[in-house]
């Protein structure tokens, strides 16, 4: 089976476009072909002209209205409503995963910055808490708006950064805005409500006293994102926070980082007072434990490994946490499935942005009676993926880094060397990895329990629905799970028994729509996530209890 192949350097589309790089930030975009706006047109435009500002070939980060998060070739850290460099000198180098070169650099902050950093949000976080909750919901209006307008220069640092296609990155910002006009909207519904009660009804009690309760700030919300989604996964921590009057100190992930800052440079555009909201870029060896574990922490908001994630939660000190970790989302294919469909939804949910997202398939529990036709129904879409670089909107594009991608190199050839049958050749070129379907995987194959966060997706055969159901739960993630059936009984059955987050049925696991509730089970995570669950998360219950020197009837 061969991939079809784009040539792994962007053509040279470039000329026609050098003058948008004096309007970044504009929102006029050229109009053409299927791309309405003219957005991916220009993104595909100035990265082709890569290196025409020199050095680090910064395309439209940091230019027009972003210039003030730039110093010399440096991204600043944001604290006080204000850019800065770092007095440490040093800088952290975010390579670009398609060439492996150094394409942005960000300011490493020291450990006195990172405490200003909190003591201004504490301090701020106190009048914010006194701003009307309309007031609040403006901001956040305007800051998606800013956003939204901007989606051009920010999509082209998420494809420079982490290689995200084109398409993908703008969509990433777009329903990113989309999210912070829907939490705005929803703080102001279900923050404005509380809870009313009377004491007689619990035994031994008179009508004299009466309970209030109401949603405050927890303070400080330390909001942790990872590098797939910089933007997305920053704002479905920042809007929830804001919205419910806390301040956010953002510690965004050093590749996705610039993006991340362009993120908040819109947050900053949009007046937020200062000092609630910063932005601290680290080296996460030396500031990492001191971050998490500062006293002026009251919450923390994080996505990202496993491992990062089990360990801050084993420090945090009673601060609450929301926690989104790995996944090893089964994809379970009954006998009566609709094979078409699910071959679709495996190609879908498992390749899209390389499988780079905890939803993404992660193992295919297929049916013996319709396996076969399952996987080649499989292999032939596979056939048809493009592979190459993120600009040309290729469906497999250059995983984020090189360990990554010998992580995923060592999953394959373990299981190679164990008998499971590799359906396409491996390949590999950099951190691209062509696309594979690794079939007959055994469970004392690392690939049937490890998360690849890569192009590979290995299929187990099953006999029954309740072998794939057992082994979905002997993972140690619980994340999403999702059944093809055509049966609505055994939908039901499989979804009462497999013990993840969300069951997904006749459709690839998958986060969104935004506001839908997320969480995962055992090491998939804490807390549960989405625009509603995220707000309640961010506050906890006040309750003021009025004492009355005698019986009242008048509330009840
Ligand atoms: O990678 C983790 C994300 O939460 C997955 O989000 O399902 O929208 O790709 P997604």
């Amino acid at each position: 089976m061969t991939q079809r192949t784009r040539p792994f350097s962007p053509k040279n589309a470039g000329d026609r476009f050098l003058g948008f790089l004096g309007c970044a930030g504009s929102i006029f975009l050229p109009r053409v072909g299927s791309d309405p706006s003219g957005t991916l047109e220009c993104i595909r435009g100035v990265l082709s002209s890569c290196g025409c500002d020199g050095g680090l070939g910064l395309g439209l980060a940091g230019q027009g209205p972003f210039k003030s998060v730039l110093d010399g070739d440096v991204f600043c850290y944001y604290a006080d409503g204000e850019w800065k460099t770092s007095s440490s000198g040093k800088s952290l180098a975010v390579l670009n995963p398609s060439n492996g070169k150094t394409q942005y650099k960000v300011t490493a902050c020291t450990r006195d910055e990172v405490n200003k950093a909190f003591q201004s949000a504490k301090k701020a976080q106190k009048e914010w808490a006194k701003v009307p909750l309309c007031k609040r919901a403006e901001y956040l209006y305007k800051a998606a708006a800013i956003l939204k307008a901007h989606k051009t220069p920010i999509a082209e640092c998420l494809v420079r950064e982490v290689a995200k296609p084109a398409k993908d990155s703008v969509t990433e910002v777009v329903r990113s805005a989309d999210l912070i006009v829907y939490t705005a909207e929803e703080g102001i519904r279900i923050l404005s409500q509380g809870n009313f009660l009377v004491s007689d009804s619990f035994p031994g009690n008179d009508r004299n006293k009466l309970c209030f309760t109401s949603k405050v700030p927890l303070g400080v919300v330390l909001c942790i994102p990872p590098f797939n989604y910089p933007v997305n996964l920053s704002v479905s921590k920042l809007g929830p926070a804001l919205i419910a009057g806390n301040a956010v100190v953002l510690k965004p992930p050093t590749q996705g980082a610039v993006s991340a800052i362009h993120m908040m440079h819109c947050f900053h555009l949009a007046g937020f007072p200062k000092g609630l909201l910063s932005c601290v870029t680290i080296k996460v060896s030396e500031l990492g434990d001191y971050l998490t574990t500062h006293p002026m922490v009251n919450c923390i908001s994080f996505t990202g490994g496993c491992e990062t994630g089990i360990s801050i939660s084993r420090k945090a000190n009673m601060v609450p946490l929301q926690m989104e970790l790995g996944g090893k989302d089964a994809f379970i294919v009954l006998d009566d499935a609709d094979l078409e469909a699910a071959a679709t939804n495996v190609i879908k949910g498992g390749f899209a942005f390389s499988g780079q997202r905890c939803t993404a398939v992660k193992v295919v529990l297929a049916q013996e009676s319709i396996a076969d036709t399952l996987v080649s129904k499989i292999n032939a879409k596979v056939g048809k993926l493009t592979v190459g670089p993120p600009e040309q909107d290729c469906d497999i594009v250059p995983v984020v880094s090189d360990a990554s991608a010998n992580f995923i190199e060592g999953l394959v050839s373990d299981a190679k060397q164990k008998g499971a049958k590799l359906c396409q050749d491996w390949k590999r070129q950099g951190n691209l990895i062509w696309p594979i379907l690794v079939d007959k995987v055994k469970p004392e194959m690392r690939i049937a329990w490890e998360e690849p966060f890569g192009p590979i997706i290995p299929v187990i055969r099953i006999k029954t629905q309740e072998e794939g159901i057992k082994h979905c739960n002997a993972s140690r993630y619980g994340l999403q799970g999702c059944v093809f059936t055509q049966s609505l009984d055994r939908a039901m059955q499989v979804s009462d028994a497999m013990e993840t987050g969300t069951v997904q049925i006749n459709a690839a696991p998958a986060r969104g729509p935004d506001h839908f509730p997320f969480q995962g089970v055992r090491d998939s995570g804490i807390g549960s996530q989405g625009i509603t669950n995220s707000i309640n998360m961010m506050v906890k219950i006040k309750t003021t209890v009025m004492n009355l020197p005698s019986n009242s009837y008048t509330m009840a």
